[in-house]
C-alpha cells in the first residue's frame, strides 16, 4: 500500500462499528466470547471491519457491543490513540437489530454523516480505498455495496433494473429475485438518524437495516455500487465462513508477505501515525511475528 497523507472522507464523517448480537449461529464458540473477538487467521475478526472504516478515512468511531463483552473490546482496542483514531463505546442491551445502531449512536453522530460497518464482515480487494473514498465523500443520500453470491437468501438482497439502478432491497427473502447481497458496510448522510428512529420491528422482531435502505431508495437517494470479480467479501457468521475467511487471509498473506487488515499498517499508510509510533507498537508484538512485520514496514518506508 502506498503511503498517503491526505484523506478524502467528508470532514466530520463518523463511523459506527457494530459488534453486538447474540452470535448463536456460532455456539458454543461464542457462548463465553464475542464472535468479533474470534481469530481470523492472525488477528481478531473485528480488525477487518475496523480497518475498512479507517481506509475510508474515518477516524472517529463508536464501537457498539453487548454489556457482557464491552470490557474485552476496551482491552483489545483501547481508545484508538495508538492508531491515531478515536474510539468510544456504547452498549446495545439486547440484539434488537442493526438499525438500532443509529438510535444508540444518535448523540455520537450529532449532525455528521455516518458509516456503519458490521463487525463480522471482511472486505478486501485491490482498489478498495478508492471506492471507499468515493462513498465517503458523497454528502447526500446513502451508498451501499452489492456483491454477487450463490446463496442470496442469507442476506439483504438488492435487485436492479436494466440500467443497473436499484429497484428493491429485501431482508433475507425466501425467494430472492437477484444474486446480489448487500454487504455490511453502509454510508449514510445525517438523515439516517431520523429514518432509523421511524423503523418498526420486522416479522422476526428486528429493526432491519434494509428498511432504512428502502427509505433512501424510495426517495431516490440511494447509490448502489457493485464489487466485481476479485473482491473478497465474507460475512463470518457461521463456522464455515469463519474458517474459510481465515484460510483466505492465510493464503494471501503467506503468498504476498503483506497483511490484510493490519490497523497499525493502515494507520501508518494513511499518515495517522508516524514511523516511531509503529516501532513502539511493534515491540510488544515481536514474539508473534506481527511485530517483525511492523518493523519491516518502517524499514521499507
Ligand atoms: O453481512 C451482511 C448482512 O448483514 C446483510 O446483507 C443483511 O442485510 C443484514 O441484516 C445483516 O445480516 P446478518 O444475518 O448477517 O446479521 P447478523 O445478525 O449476523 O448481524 C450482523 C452484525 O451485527 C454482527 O456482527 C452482529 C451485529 N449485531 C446484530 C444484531 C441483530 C448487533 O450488534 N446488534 C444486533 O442487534
Amino acid at each position: 500500500m502506498e503511503r498517503v497523507a491526505q484523506m478524502n472522507a467528508l470532514p466530520g464523517r463518523k463511523g459506527i462499528l457494530l459488534a453486538g448480537g447474540s452470535g448463536t449461529r456460532l455456539y458454543p464458540l461464542t457462548k463465553a466470547s464475542s464472535k468479533h473477538l474470534l481469530p481470523v487467521y492472525d488477528k481478531p475478526l473485528i480488525y477487518y471491519s475496523l480497518t475498512t472504516l479507517m481506509l475510508a478515512g474515518i477516524r472517529d468511531i463508536l464501537v457498539i457491543t453487548t454489556p457482557e463483552d464491552a470490557l474485552q473490546f476496551r482491552n483489545l482496542l483501547g481508545d484508538g490513540g495508538q492508531w491515531g483514531i478515536r474510539l468510544c463505546y456504547a452498549i446495545q442491551p439486547r440484539p434488537e437489530g442493526l438499525a438500532q445502531a443509529f438510535t444508540i449512536g444518535r448523540d455520537f453522530i450529532a449532525d455528521s454523516a455516518v458509516t456503519l460497518a458490521l463487525g463480522d464482515n471482511i472486505i478486501f480487494g485491490s482498489g478498495l480505498r478508492e471506492r471507499l473514498d468515493r462513498a465517503a465523500a458523497r454528502g447526500d443520500g446513502a451508498t451501499i455495496f452489492g456483491y454477487r453470491v450463490n446463496d442470496p437468501g442469507r442476506y439483504g438482497v438488492v435487485t436492479f433494473d436494466g440500467n443497473g439502478r436499484a429497484v428493491t432491497v429485501e431482508e433475507k427473502p425466501a425467494d430472492p429475485k437477484s444474486n446480489f447481497a448487500v454487504i455490511g458496510l453502509y454510508f449514510f448522510d445525517n438523515r439516517v438518524v431520523d429514518v432509523a428512529a421511524r423503523v418498526t420491528p420486522s416479522g422476526r422482531g428486528e429493526l432491519e437495516i434494509t428498511d432504512v435502505i428502502a427509505d433512501y431508495l424510495g426517495r431516490g437517494a440511494l447509490h448502489v455500487e457493485q464489487f466485481g470479480r476479485g473482491f473478497a467479501w465474507i460475512d463470518a457468521g457461521t463456522h464455515d465462513d469463519l474458517i474459510e475467511g481465515g484460510a483466505y487471509v492465510q493464503a494471501l498473506e503467506k503468498r504476498q508477505g503483506l497483511k490484510i487488515a493490519c490497523p497499525e499498517e493502515v494507520a501508518y499508510t494513511l499518515g495517522f501515525i508516524d514511523a516511531q509510533q509503529v516501532l513502539d507498537l511493534a515491540r510488544p508484538l515481536r514474539n508473534s511475528g506481527y511485530g517483525a512485520y511492523l518493523e519491516r514496514l518502517v524499514q521499507d518506508g
